[in-house]
């Protein structure tokens, strides 16, 4: 693929889409909607209008560097904080696909009213080609694959959808976003899913609990920055564990998993051979930062039989 050529077709498409109208971009910090905002700004200029919501379940800092890089673009980014909503409707949910479906409403929902608010009848989408193959062979429903499940977005929510990327895979996203001069930290970054940490928190997804697993993330990230993975992260289990506490007494506690992959596109993954001694260290910081974790556990399965996430 020539990633220039890409590019400017897209940055075409998106303008006889839009016509002389508004859009929004609803951007995550991911690569996908990364370089969507990108296409969408060359094309629209300001008459895109760039949004992030914040819906509690981000990694550690990200709405601050999120803004921060796109504004070095020259890319104004609206921060939403919807952090509220997202938990009222994730309380008491534990099934993956309620809680995807929770998710997706309550991030459209907010979404619909950003666009209205706006005066826009479009919405930039970050959807590609694994999330349309995976939604249609019943993997399970990304959350923002609406039509495939039957979901006019129009008639639900208010706005068309226009998605530039929608053909490609991740590497032919990094690509692309290497020619239109996203910063390397961007076009680069590891995959993080739609749902964000709610997928890495089996069981009900509460404040607390998303503050235990986002530290964890943060610390196997760090640790594995230069280990070139596909995608590391930490996932808080469902169940408790029996640990010791400090005074000898026995304690249930809450169990993590370490899990680190490497894959070409998302289809297949294989577990990364990481050093013993990296392992302890990322075992030994999540023990220190995390106090109600008693189990710390490395994931050995690959993609198949497993999935890369939990859910
Ligand atoms: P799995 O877990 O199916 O993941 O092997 C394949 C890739 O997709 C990401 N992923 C998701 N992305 N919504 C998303 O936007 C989701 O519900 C979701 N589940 C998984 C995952 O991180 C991996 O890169």
């Amino acid at each position: 693929m020539d990633a220039r050529k890409f590019a400017g077709k897209a940055i075409g498409e998106i303008g006889a889409a839009v016509g002389d109208g508004k859009a929004i971009s609803a951007l995550s910090g991911g690569v996908d909607s990364a370089v969507t905002t990108v296409l969408g700004h060359k094309a629209l200029g300001s008459r895109l209008k760039v949004i992030f919501i914040d819906d509690g379940l981000m990694r550690q800092d990200e709405p601050r560097e999120v803004r921060d890089a796109f504004a070095k673009m020259g890319i104004k980014v609206k921060v939403i904080n919807a952090k509220k909503r997202f938990f009222d409707a994730l309380a008491g949910l534990a099934d993956p696909e309620e809680k995807r479906k929770a998710f997706r409403h309550t991030f459209y929902q907010v979404l619909g009213e950003a666009v209205k608010a706006s005066g826009a009848r479009f919405l930039l989408q970050g959807t590609i080609a694994p999330d349309v193959i995976e939604t249609k062979k019943g993997v399970k429903t990304q959350h923002n694959v609406l039509e495939q499940i039957g979901i006019d977005p129009k008639t639900g929510y208010g706005f068309h959808t226009v998605e530039p990327v929608k053909s490609l895979f991740k590497p032919g996203v990094r690509k692309v976003g290497r020619a239109v001069g996203l910063p390397r930290s961007f076009s680069e970054r590891m995959p993080f899913p739609g749902p964000g940490l709610a997928t890495r928190c089996l069981g009900e997804v509460t404040p607390k609990r998303v503050a235990i697993v986002r530290k964890a993330c943060k610390i196997v990230e760090d640790a594995t920055k230069d280990r070139n993975a596909f995608q590391c992260f930490a996932v808080l289990l469902a169940d408790k564990a029996t640990g010791l506490k400090a005074n000898g007494k026995r304690a249930l506690g809450d169990i993590v998993a370490v899990r680190c992959v490497q894959s070409k596109d998302a289809m297949t993954a294989t577990p990364t051979k990481l050093p013993w001694p990296l392992l302890e260290r990322i075992r030994d910081r999540i023990l220190k930062a995390c106090p109600t974790v008693t189990k710390v556990l490395y994931d050995l399965t690959g993609k198949p039989p497993s999935t890369i996430e939990y859910i």
